[in-house]
């Protein structure tokens, strides 16, 4: 673990930790605020990301876009990662050895930014981050507490482009991540 962001980015730089290094064009290590009190966790990067290295700047990430501008969600506030940091082929969901290869990038990530809320984008998240037991059908839309960390999963932006009825809920469960975050700032 790095207790630096230099160092954890230089760390990642030439990373050949798994076979998804072969077919890279960048490697999307993270976007945002990295003292954000909110982050957001998705799977991996599609072809956009891979070509630009930034998460979150294709379809599915303007769709994103659209909700937290109608939820007054300011994207540089948050930070935003991956599981898996480079493009798996035909964005075919990460393998266990390549997300089992590439999560303490992202622990390390987390203990850095040190957020009070992670959003869970979709079953690669939620299950690689809190347990294979879960299931994103089950789970999103209910808040579950660990170490200190409120954790929301919700639907991966992808499957509102696949399933229109999916962003009535999904726009619900931003809403109350908005709402618990309120909450904790008037306590403060
Ligand atoms: N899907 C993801 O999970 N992450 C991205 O960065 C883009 C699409």
């Amino acid at each position: 673990m790095y207790d630096n962001w230099e160092e954890l980015e230089d760390s990642i730089q030439n990373c050949n930790k798994c076979k998804l290094c072969k077919n890279r064009i960048n490697i999307v290590f993270g976007v945002g605020n990295r003292k954000a009190d909110i982050m957001m966790i998705g799977e991996g990067p599609g072809a956009d990301e891979d070509k630009q290295g930034i998460p979150f700047v294709g379809k599915a990430g303007q769709l994103m876009n659209k909700a937290f501008d109608g939820l007054g969600i300011d994207r540089g506030k948050i930070y935003i990662a991956n599981i898996v940091k480079c493009r798996p082929p035909a964005n075919r969901v990460p393998e266990e050895d390549e997300a089992e290869a590439c999560l303490d990038y992202l622990r390390n990530q987390v203990i850095l930014v040190k957020p009070k809320i992670i959003v869970l984008l979709g079953s690669t998240a939620l299950k690689n981050i809190l347990g294979k037991e879960y299931g994103i059908t089950a789970t999103r839309g209910n808040w579950i507490e660990r170490k200190g960390i409120w954790y929301m999963p919700t639907w991966h932006p992808a499957a509102l482009l696949r399933d229109e009825t999916k962003k009535i809920e999904f726009w619900k469960d931003l809403k109350q991540v908005v709402i618990k975050y309120d909450e904790m700032k008037n306590n403060d």
